[in-house]
């Protein structure tokens, strides 16, 4: 990979390839050259460092990883998740044409097919108060305990599918922190919330926490007989789910081939199910099950996970930018950076290759980002004139849900594509200067000052367009999104299924609990955290 590694370099040298603004100039059709579609959805990546030389190497790199045949024994159900020894199949959920999906000689679909109809059936008792509380009343409150793929997927996509929303209203609690619990809880009446404990492994301890603190919730104001008709869970490990004491038929499972973070497509999307209903879930798996068919037919130049995997990993391996920054101009996409936190950097945030050798280069990214226009009076100021270039990428609707607030729509919509445009366009000095002097600057101050006004320009960045965002399309966002993860992964070398890197953490703070409850002392420990355990134990109340 090195060679074409260097290949790369030296055709961005050659070309000038940086220079985007000059290959606007020089060639008007480029819009047309470095835009694709898949339906409404039109990804626009005419505004990153590419031309004809780098994106034939970059399919050169991508075939020399592999990513074809890794995409086919992906979807095969072959246990590409080498170091789990399992299988990757987070599009057999979205199968929508129901296609055999073997894994260990068995066709999953049976079972998938008959979770979802399992939690269509209970998200429409719950929604037509069929199921209902403990003392006969409707349920109007939902809350998911969950963390990290169990929480974040479902989060998510609730507030963005905020206007398809008519069941009761969702709440998700995740942190073991007691205040995310505590201030949930206070909005709420026992008699008419539902608590859903998600967890694949029903290990997590803070999930597992929370949900003691839940079930105490029910059984303190309802009594303990009330719990069963309280509590529902999610999981991979349902023996684990019985001992807590949940009734099997309010018991939703998943396999161990569903990865946490690739897990909103399975019964970790009951909380959006109940939300939206379960037509509207089928048409999330749906926009998914349109970008499968597409990420395994479409020729490479035209493959939007394909175009979007190499850019990324050409922007991180061969330009050596650091980190990227994703800008939905969508206040309902809110947490879809967070989302991307997640399903990104837990993936590709690796340091070895699938041998156990160190990553020849570099791997994932970090991902960050906030909704526009918020963004542009927080953090721009460094995307625009910082000394680090960070691509952007864009999302923007054409239409929003909310017709007489149209002028509103149009002025983000104007804020989306100004700043891509500014990235790009940049400010001379020259014309920095000019513009003061017409505002009646002295000539010396304004050349003193008309450095700091300098935008470099040439900064990369992608757009996404797309008609609105229905569950369809949102479905279709997150699936490009995963595919572009695998692409990059499998550029990268790594193995995108694991995440050996959140197990150290937890197994210290296991053994730093009895420290900090003063049952062990602090001998042994480093000095820096004896003195932190000390401080909190001396301020402790
Ligand atoms: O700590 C990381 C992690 O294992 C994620 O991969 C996972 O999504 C999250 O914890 C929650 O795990 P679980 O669903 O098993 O509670």
């Amino acid at each position: 990979m090195q060679s074409i590694v260097k290949a790369l370099r030296d055709a961005v040298a050659e070309t000038a390839a940086t220079d985007i603004r000059a290959a606007f100039a020089a060639d008007p059709d480029r819009f047309s050259r470095y835009s694709i579609g898949l339906g409404d959805l039109l990804l626009d990546f005419s505004k990153t460092a590419v031309n004809p030389k780098i994106m034939t190497l970059l399919a050169e790199a991508a075939g020399k990883a592999g990513v074809a045949a890794k995409r086919e024994a992906m979807f095969a159900g072959e246990k590409i998740n080498l170091t789990e020894k399992r299988a990757v199949l987070h599009t057999a959920l979205r199968n929508r044409a129901n296609t055999p999906v073997i894994v260990d000689g068995a066709d999953v679909m049976p079972d998938v097919n008959a979770v979802l109809s399992a939690m269509g059936a209970f998200a429409d008792g719950i929604r037509s108060g069929k199921i209902a509380g403990a003392t006969g009343k409707k349920f109007t409150d939902i809350v998911n305990i969950g963390i990290g793929g169990s929480d974040l997927g479902p989060a998510m996509t609730t507030l963005a599918l905020a206007p398809y929303h008519d069941g009761p209203r969702a709440h998700y609690v995740s942190n073991v922190d007691g205040a995310h619990i505590a201030d949930t809880l206070k909005l709420l009446d026992p008699e008419t919330t539902l608590f859903i404990i998600a967890s694949k492994t029903f290990t997590t301890i803070e999930t597992m926490t929370n949900a003691k603190s839940a079930r105490a919730f029910i059984a303190d104001k309802l009594g303990e007989a009330a719990v069963g008709h309280h509590f529902a869970a999610v999981s991979t490990a349902l023996d684990k789910v019985a001992a807590f004491g949940i009734d099997s038929a309010r018991v939703f499972g998943f396999w161990d081939w569903v990865g946490g973070r690739y897990s909103i497509w399975s019964a970790i999307g009951l909380p959006l199910m109940i939300s939206v209903g379960p037509e509207n879930f089928g048409a999330f798996l749906d926009g998914a099950y349109a970008v499968d068919t597409h990420f395994r037919s479409a020729p490479f130049e035209k493959n939007l996970p394909m175009v979007l995997g190499m850019v990324g990993w050409y922007q991180r391996n061969v330009l050596g930018y650091t980190s990227r920054a994703v800008i939905p101009y969508d206040q309902r996409l809110s947490r879809f950076a967070a989302y991307l936190q997640q399903l990104d950097m837990e993936s590709n945030g690796k340091g070895v290759v699938i041998d156990g050798s160190p990553v020849d280069g570099s791997s994932g990214p970090v991902v960050w980002g906030e909704p526009g226009t918020n963004g542009q009076h927080a953090f721009f100021q460094l995307l625009h004139q910082g000394t680090d270039i960070i691509p952007v990428e864009f999302m923007i609707a054409a239409n929003g849900f909310e017709p007489k607030l149209r002028y509103q729509h149009e002025l983000l919509m104007s804020n989306c594509l100004a700043q891509s445009q500014a990235l790009l366009k940049g400010r001379t000095k020259a014309e920095a200067k000019a513009q003061l002097l017409a505002q009646k600057w002295a000539e010396d101050e304004a050349e003193k000052i008309a450095p700091h006004r300098v935008f470099t320009g040439n900064r990369p960045s992608i757009t996404f367009v797309y008609d609105r965002l229905t569950p369809f399309a949102l479905g279709r966002l997150i699936a490009l999104y995963e595919h572009r993860v695998f692409v990059e992964g499998v550029m990268f070398g790594i193995n995108s299924f694991d995440q050996w890197g959140v197990e150290l953490g937890k197994e210290l703070a296991t053994g730093l609990l009895p420290v900090v409850q003063g049952a062990k002392g602090t001998e042994g420990l480093d000095s820096s955290t004896a003195g932190l355990v000390a401080a909190l134990k001396g301020r402790a109340e």
